[in-house]
């Protein structure tokens, strides 16, 4: 079950006799093909990426990283010349639709410290993406993802069993691609143990941040005990005094990586680097920010199920419907007002703070406003009072419901996202894409994918963290949907942005090609 070719050709390159890096293999491939000539290069070796990350879609999500791996390794496998595999945990919260896909491939032991622990493998094939899955029932089989006492043990398990499948599934990648903490151990396990035996020796790692608030750290005394890495690595992921998975990838890898452009340069100061400024600094020399892209097949409102009607940025009569019916399900009047609409984790650096600042004056306008999330109480609790005291102007849910939110996404007019720092942000590109106009603050990824309207652009921006700043824009929304062809234009440039993941994906192949690049 477990694919074993890594070749597309007549030919196989042994890696093992011919003992060159494969970035060799190529460059000698390349060398040898006459200038010009479009025949199929015989023998390349496929371009093997590895994926360790805790989430993806379709299997698994609390939030956009799944988003991300699966539709980046989605996109990435649609080249050829690509062998991209994902591994994951496998979680009781895995559904049994997707459970039944999967085939059992046996069973290893993988050694933590002084434990050696049952790990099962499975897989299956999704969109020319090999997934595996690995099952412990004592870390795995509980409810979620995340939030028990022993993360850290349950992600290092996840981690040395990453390195611990390779030659079972006999599949040494190219680049190993670690998300976010709970896959940083993978990183650092390669650097520490697995580069010095042979068939590992020409992997490199690539670590990606999707947000640098989640760190990982630990307390010092378990690096061996738990971690079961050597004291004499402790440098590598030792920071103000405790273990920091995420500074111990940022240091081991050979590249790493945030999910926009703007992210790459704010982790350089404290006001975002949640503390490792000193750290992405030292090593920005490796460091490049690629904006995400969504999944534009996923998400289009011409073909989404969800929605109450289906529409295009050509045809946006049907997004009326998916409006009226919206007001309906949520028991706001049906009118045309403008609908303002927050689909977002209920966590502050969301932007909440602005939002309980000034709602209520937004809420004087003739205006319906909706939000959709979980979170923390103190934001639930407001949320949910707010809508008890506007009924029929503010609708909340305290939900986190797929389903709902694509509805909210076609029916809403503006969709508010002010966040104090945002990574890359999902949810303003499928409003966009859903004809939905975007009101950001500029910061990380929502600099770089919404332009100011004054600008020629597809949404609203305001720059500092205000709540009158944002009232300001708000306001400016409201005047220019006043203009109904005005808006409409607006509507349809937001609707035609390409969110694709066309143009990353290309930057996520030159920066493997980095990656495996022979240092200078
Ligand atoms: C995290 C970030 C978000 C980003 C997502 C995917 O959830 O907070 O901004 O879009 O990861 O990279």
């Amino acid at each position: 079950m477990a694919a074993t070719t890594t070749t597309t050709t007549k030919r196989t390159v042994k890696r093992t006799t011919a003992k060159k890096s494969p970035i060799e293999i190529l460059a000698a491939e390349k060398a040898k093909r006459p200038e010009g000539e479009e025949r199929e290069i015989e023998a390349v070796p496929k371009r093997k990426i590895l994926f360790a990350a805790s989430e993806a879609t379709p299997f698994i999500a609390t939030g956009g990283l799944a988003e991300v791996v699966g539709s980046l390794s989605k996109a990435l496998a649609k080249d050829p010349s690509y062998d991209v595999r994902v591994v994951l945990p496998l979680y009781s919260d895995i559904r049994p639709e997707h459970r039944r896909k999967l085939s059992f491939l046996g069973n290893i032991f993988v050694p933590l410290s002084w434990r050696n622990q049952y790990c099962g493998i499975f897989s299956c094939e999704q969109d020319g993406v090999t997934f595996y899955f690995l099952d412990n029932e004592y870390y795995f089989k509980r409810p979620g993802c995340y939030g028990y006492y022993d993360d850290g043990e349950r992600f290092a398990f996840f981690s040395r069993s990453v390195m611990e499948i390779l030659p079972f599934i006999k599949f040494y990648p190219d680049v190993l691609h670690c998300h976010d903490w709970q896959a940083a151990l993978a990183a650092l396990y390669l650097k520490t143990i697995y580069c010095h035996r042979p068939e590992y020796q020409y992997i490199r790692s690539l670590f990606t941040i999707h947000n640098i608030e989640y760190q990982g750290k630990y307390s010092l005394d378990i690096l061996e005990d738990l971690f079961g890495i050597s004291n004499q690595y402790r440098y590598l992921l030792e920071y103000q005094g405790c273990i920091n998975l995420m500074k111990g990838a940022i240091e081991c890898s050979e590249r790493f990586s945030t999910v926009s452009p703007t992210y790459a340069e704010e982790i350089k100061s404290p006001q975002y680097a949640h503390g490792l400024q000193d750290i992405v600094r030292r090593n920005a020399f490796k460091l490049s920010g690629i904006l995400n892209g969504i999944d534009t097949v996923s998400y289009d409102p011409a073909t989404d199920r969800a929605l109450f009607a289906n529409y295009d940025a050509e045809h946006l009569e049907n997004k009326g419907i998916c409006k009226s019916e919206l007001q309906k399900m949520l028991g706001l009047p049906v009118r045309n007002v403008p609908v303002i609409a927050m689909i977002s984790r209920l966590v502050a650096h969301k932007g909440l703070d602005l939002v309980k600042a000034v709602i209520e004056d937004v809420l004087r306008d003739d205006v319906q406003f909706v939000l959709l999330g979980t979170g923390d109480s103190v934001y639930e609790n407001y949320f949910r009072d707010l809508g008890r005291r506007y009924t029929g102007k503010a609708a909340t849910i305290i939900s986190f419901n797929g389903d709902l939110a694509r509805k909210i996404y076609s029916g809403a007019d503006i969709f508010l996202m002010p966040s104090r720092s945002e990574p890359c942000g999902l949810s303003q590109m499928i409003a966009s894409r859903y004809a939905t106009v975007p009101v950001v603050r500029e910061t990380g990824g929502l600099y770089d994918s919404i332009k100011p309207y004054g600008a020629g652009g597809n949404g609203f921006t305001f720059a500092s963290y205000n709540p009158y700043d944002m009232l300001y824009v708000i306001r400016e929304a409201l005047n220019v949907y006043k203009n109904e062809s005005a808006w409409k234009s607006l509507m349809k440039k937001a609707a035609t942005t390409d969110f694709s993941w066309q143009y990353s994906a290309r930057q996520y192949k030159k920066l493997y090609d980095d990656t495996l690049a022979p240092k200078k």
